[in-house]
């Protein structure tokens, strides 16, 4: 299991509430500094990961981890299925989202809530896919969290899973480790309020069990046809799963 890595080292409080008000500070700079410092390569990601998604025809999707809702507008757009809940435990992220919904008139389709993906407050068996994007290595308990959005599958659903990866050679690696290392938090402290956030970044990604370790992950608590693909030379990771 990853160390817990939490975002305010000097703070005893529990990772989930650190990770909540770190996103509540960051939230109203989130989508710019995504598409800033990805140089918008984000937005493509996003894209193919919800296409993973296309022969499965999904009506019924939960976008865990929602945040400002980029990963469900995707899933909007790409996949046009009948509703769309995101779900996350950052009161400002999720306001942000309900601004783009109303101002893009979506709301008949994309709804947001605020709740926790370890404890999500769905039936078992309820959507035909679970999305989650960027949000799976901020988790308190990794397992407890992805074991939560199997229950809410519906028999033969497919969970879609994009995260940060580690990339592994030369010179990808290095200068991959210096921008987030170096580059990355010196953008995050001068445009957002919360200098932690982007240092927490690549340490978050440091300690996530990406590849092989995150597909035996999702296979210990009991997700089938388990599958990751590397993007842009193993910067990001897709990852997919049957119930
Ligand atoms: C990096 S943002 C990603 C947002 C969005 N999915 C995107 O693609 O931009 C991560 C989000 O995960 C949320 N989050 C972290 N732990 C969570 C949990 N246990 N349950 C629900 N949301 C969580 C955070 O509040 C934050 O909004």
């Amino acid at each position: 299991m990853a160390e817990n890595i939490t975002p305010y080292k000097d703070q005893q409080t529990a990772k989930k509430e650190q990770v909540a008000n770190m996103f509540n500070n960051i939230s109203k700079t989130y989508d710019f500094l995504n598409h800033f410092m990805s140089l918008g390569i984000d937005i493509i990601w996003r894209k193919k990961a919800i296409k993973e998604l296309l022969t499965d025809k999904p009506q019924e999707i939960l976008d865990v981890a929602t945040g400002t809702g980029d990963f469900a507008f995707e899933a909007l757009e790409i996949l046009k299925p009948k509703k769309i809940i995101g779900v996350d435990i950052s009161r400002g992220m999720l306001d942000i989202a309900q601004e783009k919904i109303t101002k893009r008139k979506k709301q008949d389709v994309f709804e947001v809530r605020l709740g926790d993906s370890e404890k999500l407050l769905f039936d078992d068996n309820t959507f035909d896919a679970v999305t989650v994007a960027y949000g799976v290595r901020n988790y308190e308990n990794l397992e407890k969290g992805i074991a939560d959005m199997l229950r809410v599958l519906k028999p033969g659903g497919k969970v879609v899973i994009l995260e940060f990866s580690k990339p592994r050679n030369f010179p990808i690696k290095q200068l991959y480790n210096f921008y987030f290392h170096y580059i990355t938090p010196t953008i995050g402290k001068i445009f957002s309020k919360d200098s932690s956030a982007y240092s927490y970044l690549p340490e978050s990604v440091e300690a996530f069990p990406d590849g092989e370790r995150f597909t035996s992950l999702m296979e210990k608590v009991g997700y089938k046809n388990t599958k990751w693909r590397s993007l842009t030379f193993g910067i990001c990771s897709i990852y997919t799963g049957n119930k």
